[in-house]
């Protein structure tokens, strides 16, 4: 998904403007530019490749200008080409946009049939190019930019200029993320907190259908379509929600690991003590602070929970740990799926939406949708301010700092975190946990942060088990119950990092079909805790081992593997119920150490976003 910036100030532009792309590269992108108005006119550099690439081709010295815009693109329509990479501009009209023009097609040829010439493949041109068409038609340059963005149909995040308008740059928010940030006298704008952390701490959220004309010293807010707009001269004026973000640039930097998504593997320990440390020893407390009643919580007959990729694997762990320890039927849905069927949701009924960035287009139209058959929608979220926490009823936050890394490692044992802590609540509200046993739990998630950290002690073995398996082309990961949705992960995360195929599976279910996949040598990872379950696994490990495959078993008791398993990967014991953080760990290195020795970009792998703000 596309990063944009935009910055208006006393700074010299360009640099400030290339910092932010550098800090937005995790997004995912094929070609990056930037572009700057000064009292000159205006100028335009863009290349296909990374963002040294684009370095590589700035004028020496920098031109002198004190706003402009820049742009990562991740292809939507057109190939990654110079000639698609933003900014695109037409009529004297700069634009960098982040989503999608769904009527472009139509617009497109209307505005060709009207002599329009246009230079790139891209839905993007089209708005330019309708500026433009409105100047042409007698409007100064600002009305023919609101009338054109009344045209567009679809989701964008816009950053606007133009040489009509020096010293004021626009800022356009309709289903993509916008955020604003206020320094000393200078505004910056961008698609994700990272970019400007250095600079500010100050950030507005935008909301859809709104327009920042930020120029020096004033930012005004207006509603697209109502003209005017109340100028909003410091950011406290009523009315104005300016949240402070307690992340520092540091907390967004690599600190010394060489990967984002390694340091933020070892973050977890801290992570997880962060996101259960406001309430673990008040889980019910914490329902009062969402808004939730005990007669709600007796009202419900089921939980829904929808989410996507790695969000959608951690509602899995929510499920069996709620199921379990409050007793009520909970109905898991990948977004996209629940989104477009016959939701039958129960008004009044508890609908939560997982997602760490808080702007995954399908959540958050599974969140929307909820709302509408009168669900009570809370957001389990790892961003302040984001869409799904300003969208949804209530927010429990995960505290898990920026997830830059692409593949998320922290954000799903935070998720995890928050979900047990509300488990618990909900156990204890429904008189399903008696408070011994609650306190127990709270007694063993408080340790949790430890046995993390004695899980990533796996490390060395992890790798060595990563360098067998550098060359596979496929693989099975097996888990039954609470540590399925493991298995699950456990494929994604080699799939996204490694590129090496890999299935997720219940272990039970192996005789129905995947048994035909084990030939010699096929690696199939089993993650196999001791518990209630423990012999039947180990049975699926023999059917696995009869067949040729090579077994590498994630274990909290290794004696009892002795000789049926090829691989032994240790992680300490812990409640059966909790057993998923510290079998996820070894999983997650697995996943990064192989990305590593294929030397794949293991913080932006190829074809994906850090957040899918489009379908
Ligand atoms: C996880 O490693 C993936 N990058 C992806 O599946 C991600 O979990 C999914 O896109 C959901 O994102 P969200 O949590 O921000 O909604």
């Amino acid at each position: 998904m596309c990063g944009i910036v935009g910055y208006i100030g006393d700074k010299s532009a360009l640099p400030v403007l290339m910092d932010g792309l550098k800090r937005l590269e995790y997004r995912g992108y094929d070609s990056a530019g930037v572009a700057y108005v000064n009292g000159g006119g205006m100028g335009i550099y863009k290349t296909m490749g990374r963002i040294r690439d684009l370095q590589g081709i700035l004028p020496e010295p920098l031109p002198e200008a004190r706003m402009g815009l820049g742009h990562t693109r991740w292809a939507t329509h057109g190939a990654p080409s110079d000639r698609n990479a933003h900014p695109h501009a037409a009529g004297g009209v700069v634009v960098v946009h982040n989503g999608i023009i769904e009527n472009y097609q139509q617009l497109k040829s209307r505005l060709q049939s009207e002599g329009h010439e246009f230079a790139s493949d891209t839905d993007t041109e089209v708005i330019p190019q309708l500026i433009s068409r409105y100047m042409k038609k007698g409007m100064p340059f600002e009305a023919a930019m609101r009338r054109a963005i009344l045209d567009l149909k679809g989701s964008y995040a816009l950053g606007i200029m133009s040489d009509q308008a020096p010293g004021k740059l626009f800022a356009v928010r309709n289903g993509s993320p916008l955020v604003v940030g206020f320094g000393e006298g200078e505004f910056f704008f961008a698609s994700d907190i990272p970019a400007f952390l250095p600079y500010t701490k100050k950030f507005v959220f935008m909301e859809d259908g709104q327009m920042f004309t930020l120029s020096k010293g004033e930012a005004r807010l207006e509603l697209l379509g109502n003209g005017g707009g109340t100028p909003v001269k410091k950011p406290e004026a009523p009315g104005f929600k300016v949240v402070e973000i307690d992340w520092t640039a540091e907390m967004a930097e690599k600190e010394g690991y060489g990967h984002f998504m390694e340091k933020e593997i070892y973050e977890q320990p801290k992570t997880v003590m962060e996101t259960m440390r406001e309430w673990i020893d008040d889980p019910p407390g914490m329902l009062r602070a969402l808004g939730i009643t005990s007669r709600m919580i007796l009202g419900w007959r089921r939980l829904h929970i929808a989410a996507c990729g790695t969000s959608y694997h951690a509602a899995l762990v929510g499920k069996y740990a709620i199921e379990a320890l409050a007793h009520i039927p909970v109905d898991v849905e990948i977004a996209s799926e629940f989104r477009y069927r016959e939701q039958l949701i129960e008004k009044n009924s508890l609908f939560i939406s997982i997602t760490q960035s808080g702007e995954t287009a399908d959540t958050l139209a599974a969140q929307r949708e909820a709302a509408k058959k009168g669900a009570f929608s809370l957001t389990l979220c790892n961003v302040v301010g984001s869409t799904a926490s300003r969208e949804a009823d209530s927010v429990l936050y995960t505290r898990a700092g920026p997830e830059i890394g692409v593949a998320s490692t922290k954000a799903f044992t935070a998720q995890m975190t928050a979900l047990y802590l509300l488990a618990v609540a909900l156990g204890t509200e429904r008189g399903r946990l008696i408070a011994a046993e609650a306190q127990t739990l709270i007694g063993q998630l408080k340790k949790m942060p430890l046995l993390v950290e004695k899980a990533l002690g796996s490390a060395r073995r992890v790798e060595e088990v990563a360098r067998s398996i550098t060359d596979s082309s496929s693989m099975l990961y097996l888990g039954r119950g609470i540590n399925y949705p493991i298995a699950l992960e456990g494929a994604l995360k080699l799939k996204e990092i490694s590129y090496i195929h890999a299935e997720g599976y219940p272990a039970g279910e192996m005789k129905h079909g995947p048994i035909a996949l084990i030939e010699k040598g096929l690696p199939v990872v089993v993650v196999i805790p001791m518990g209630s379950l423990f012999e039947k696994t180990l049975s699926n490990i023999e059917e696995v081992k009869a067949r040729g495959g090579r077994v590498i078993a994630v274990t909290d008791e290794p004696a009892s593997l002795r000789g049926r398993a090829d691989e032994t990967i240790t992680v300490p014991p812990t409640h059966p119920v909790l057993s998923p953080f510290v079998n996820v760990i070894p999983l997650q290195l697995l996943a990064f150490h192989t990305g590593v020795l294929r030397s794949n970009d293991v913080d932006k792998p190829r074809n994906l976003a850090k957040s899918v703000t489009v379908e």
